[in-house]
């Protein structure tokens, strides 16, 4: 599929299956994930892989509480995804790959951190993965983190250090898949959000 193909075919998927996909695709789209930009190609980003109901459940049961799992009309089809994919940061490693010799500001201050490199990186690894499973024929959808993420760290040993980005939800789409309500804003036109020259 052209790259062009899989930007515009990309969707958020909120109805899965439940077959679990070929292994050896879903380590392909991770491996790619791994190659997207790095600030100071620090890599400091991780993603910890559930795979089948048993190791899916304890996530849904951590990041949603059971007034709006009970309430979700989208989450029996959400919580069939059979991967789900975490994604964590790791503030850490960039703050000390920004004092090593080439990249320590020469003014001797350190660095301010206006923009966080960490989640830029588990951002772009994410959209990677997103269209590398549209590539690959795959749902996918992407949910913020919202709540559990210190629950989330201890019931999966992730290290203390790390923030988790969010999910990304991988396997066979399936219907009904009613648009989200989000959809209804439309998009921004393309003259609205390009400013050339200036704002
Ligand atoms: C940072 C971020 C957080 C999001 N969180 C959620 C979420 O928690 N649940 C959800 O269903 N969709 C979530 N989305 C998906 C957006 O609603 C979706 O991308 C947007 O409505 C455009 O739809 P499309 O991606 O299908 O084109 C999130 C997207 C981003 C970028």
């Amino acid at each position: 599929m052209e790259l062009r193909l899989a930007v515009r075919q990309r969707r958020m998927s909120r109805n899965f299956t439940g077959r679990p996909p070929d292994p050896g695709v879903v380590d392909a789209i991770l491996a790619d994930a791994l190659r997207a930009p790095s600030a100071g190609n620090t890599q400091g980003r991780d993603l910890v892989v559930l795979e089948g109901p048993s190791e899916t459940k304890q996530f849904w049961e951590t990041t949603t509480d059971a007034a709006w799992r009970a309430r979700s009309g989208r989450f029996a089809g959400l919580s069939r995804a059979p991967v789900v994919v975490l994604v964590f940061a790791a503030p850490g490693a960039y703050r000390s790959r920004y004092e090593e010799p080439d990249k320590r500001p020469t003014s001797g201050v350190p660095v301010e951190w206006v923009v966080p490199f960490w989640f830029v990186d588990a951002a772009f690894a994410t959209m990677t993965i997103l269209l590398r499973a549209t590539e690959e024929g795959l749902g996918a959808a992407f949910l913020g983190n919202f709540r559990g993420e210190e629950v989330l760290r201890v019931q999966l040993g992730v290290p203390g250090d790390r923030r988790w980005l969010g999910a990304v939800l991988l396997g066979e789409a399936t219907g009904p898949d009613p648009p989200s309500s989000s959809l209804a804003r439309g998009r921004r036109p393309f003259a609205d959000s390009v400013h050339r020259g200036a704002w």
